[in-house]
């Protein structure tokens, strides 16, 4: 099944129950402060979900453009991508659970539609918290739905789990929402198909433990169905809506890679023609460079035509970033001069029909892509040739450092004004220029990072001056949500060595505006239970809404107070300590670091562990996001 049939069965299967199609909204939301792109079919139905009436009625269906580009550095394996399209179903206080995952089992296994055998399907269902119970409903029409094609399915009760059909599972994997930081969200149920056996592993690493939602490529999730009750406001509490309401999202290269037996999203009709035109003009090289360059051009492609020019601010940096990280690897790739306009006319030729806005917009795209390749093109050769005389390949003698460098194993602590003028001299974002040093083996810490985005953050802010009147407020600023993922970060060390012990120590950390990834010395794997208290210690502390003074000392002034050092490196004379807390509600945390932080840990929302894994040898990494 290709991409077209895909769409248009899901379409005429919603609009045979009564759906309304509506189009696909810019991939800029509107009006939304609380996000940069739109993540999900329901962002431009967020007013809808809280009550409003839609002018086509109660029960709508789309296909939506969305970005979502928390995972960059992993987009080249098999299911990360940084644009996707989003097939949607919605009832605004219309159907609740019993259609909706009726019709979702009818549309999946009827072999009118796309007759997927339920014995490879699997399902989870949220199993209740103190913001909402255990779904039993949905539990039970599951039950009803696979009894009615033979199939006895049974719930998971943590052990029999090659039997098992259904999954109860906490916030973390069955809880959807809200898109940004405020908005509609809830207990959600997920449909996966079970390929049978690991894909990124050879054996699945949890061994007897794997099931829906475990990593190791057994499950792909192809569609979630959120039954969306609830409003999470400021205070990051849930509050009843007015209507219950149904959102639905199924992404379309995954589920078209399931149907068509393919193992990665790359092999779909909407990837495969850019890919296979990288690796035709590249001379088939590298499959991951080849997948990144299509990846990032796709997606650049659908935000120039929605209106996003490359900048350095927000948006706008983002794209800049997206544009040349994908001339990079076309770089390495040896790929000819002027390659972007024949990808460009390829992506034409693949999505020209669906979004006629492309076709429309394709001189500004073909345009702004070239303005961006010409400027970056001239300077990445001279940039790569400085940062080589700074770092070069193959290590340089610790015994003769350049001034103002410190390397303890692989991490590399150096001014962070440095990395900041690799973008301002040779257009290298920072987050690229740490990509290319850990090409090379070596990664900033985290301290030099925080400085470059610092004197990131005071160039942006110069440019946001300079442009004031093209901003009519409001719009989110990544900046600061880097500061609450930063001032997590600290929440997050001092839980993990209450919860897990004072052998825990930061080995490293990179934030950017979606997400927080922060390594950790440590030699198992967190169990559940010890994830769930790391989770409650934070949240705790942001409940508790702690003060966040900084103060400046020396350094041995702060090892006395006990203020914890990232990496233990050297800092100078003075060095600033971030005490989180006071003496009337305790004090939680004390670190040595640059800043900047949030000035209350009520700033911060609702935090959320996405996942735990390896780093290196007797080091863990955490993925988290604030909510
Ligand atoms: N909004 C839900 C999601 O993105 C359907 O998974």
């Amino acid at each position: 099944m290709n991409s077209k049939e895909l769409r248009e069965k899901y379409i005429n299967f919603f609009i045979s129950k009564g759906h309304k199609r509506i189009p696909s909204a810019s991939v800029v939301p509107e009006n939304d402060p609380t996000v940069l792109f739109t993540t999900a079919g329901m962002h431009p139905l967020v007013p809808y979900l809280l009550g409003e009436k839609h002018p086509e009625g109660a029960r709508l269906t789309s296909v939506q453009k969305c970005v979502r580009t928390g995972d960059i550095e992993d987009v080249g394996d098999s299911t990360h991508n940084t644009f996707f399209e989003m097939l949607g179903n919605w009832s605004l206080g219309d159907y609740f659970k019993e259609e909706s995952i009726r019709w979702s089992f009818e549309f999946l296994t009827d072999s009118k539609y796309l007759g997927i055998d339920p014995k490879r399907l699997k399902v989870t269902v949220f199993e209740g918290d103190e913001d909402a119970p255990k779904d039993e409903e949905s539990i039970k029409i599951w039950q009803e739905c696979f009894a009615s094609l033979g199939i006895d399915a049974q719930v998971w009760d943590g052990k029999n789990n090659e039997e098992a059909k259904i999954f109860p599972l906490p916030k973390d994997d069955n809880w959807w929402g809200p898109a940004g930081i405020t908005g509609p969200c809830g207990p959600d149920t997920e449909i996966f198909i079970d390929l049978g056996k690991s894909t990124n592993y050879d054996t699945c690493p949890n061994g007897g433990d794997c099931k829906p939602g475990c990593h190791c490529g057994r499950y792909v999730e192809i569609w979630n169905n959120v039954f969306m009750q609830y409003n999470k406001d400021a205070e990051g509490k849930f509050e009843p809506l007015s209507q219950q309401n149904v959102d639905t999202g199924m992404g379309l290269e995954r589920t078209l890679a399931m149907l068509n037996g393919f193992d990665n999203i790359y092999e779909s009709d909407v990837l495969k023609p850019i890919v296979d035109k990288v690796k035709e003009l590249s001379g088939n090289k590298d499959e991951k460079s080849a997948r990144i360059v299509a990846d990032h051009i796709r997606t650049s492609v659908f935000m120039i035509s929605d209106g996003v020019v490359p900048s350095n601010l927000e948006r706008g940096y983002i794209l800049r970033r997206l544009i040349r990280r994908a001339i990079r690897s076309a770089r390495t790739l040896l790929m000819p001069e002027k390659f972007l306009p024949t990808l460009v006319d390829v992506i034409m030729g693949i999505y020209g029909e669906e979004y006629p806005e492309l076709l429309q917009n394709k001189n500004k795209i073909v345009e702004e892509l070239e303005k961006e390749d010409e400027k970056f093109g001239k300077t990445l050769e001279n940039g790569i040739r400085e940062l080589k005389k700074l770092y070069p390949i193959g290590g340089i003698d610790p015994e003769n450092l350049p001034k103002g460098m410190e390397i303890s194993g692989n991490i590399l602590r150096i001014d962070g004004a440095v990395v900041f003028r690799f973008y301002e001299t040779y257009g290298f974002p920072i987050e690229l220029t740490q990509e290319i040093m850990k090409d090379w083996g070596v990664a900033f810490d985290e301290q030099t990072m925080q400085e470059a985005r610092e004197a990131m953050k005071r160039h942006q802010e110069l440019s946001r001056t300079a442009s004031a009147g093209m901003f009519k407020g409001g719009l989110a600023d990544s900046s600061i949500e880097t500061t609450r993922l930063h001032t997590a970060a600290h929440l997050l060390l001092q839980a993990l060595r209450l919860v897990l012990g004072d052998h825990v120590f930061q080995k490293g950390s990179n934030i950017t505006a979606e997400r927080l990834r922060f390594d950790f010395s440590h030699p198992d794997k967190m169990t559940e239970g010890e994830r769930k208290k790391v989770e409650a210690i934070v949240n705790e502390q942001i409940r508790k809404a702690l003060p966040i003074t900084c103060e400046e000392m020396n350094l041995e002034d702060a090892k006395r107070l006990g203020a914890m050092g990232v990496f233990e490196s050297k800092y100078g004379e003075k060095v600033k300590v971030y005490v989180m807390g006071d003496e009337e509600k305790g004090i939680f945390s004390k670190e040595i670091c640059g800043g900047p932080h949030v000035e209350n840990t009520s700033e911060l929302g609702h935090f959320r562990i996405k996942k735990e894994e390896s780093s290196s040898a007797g080091v863990r990494r955490i993925k988290a996001v604030l909510e």
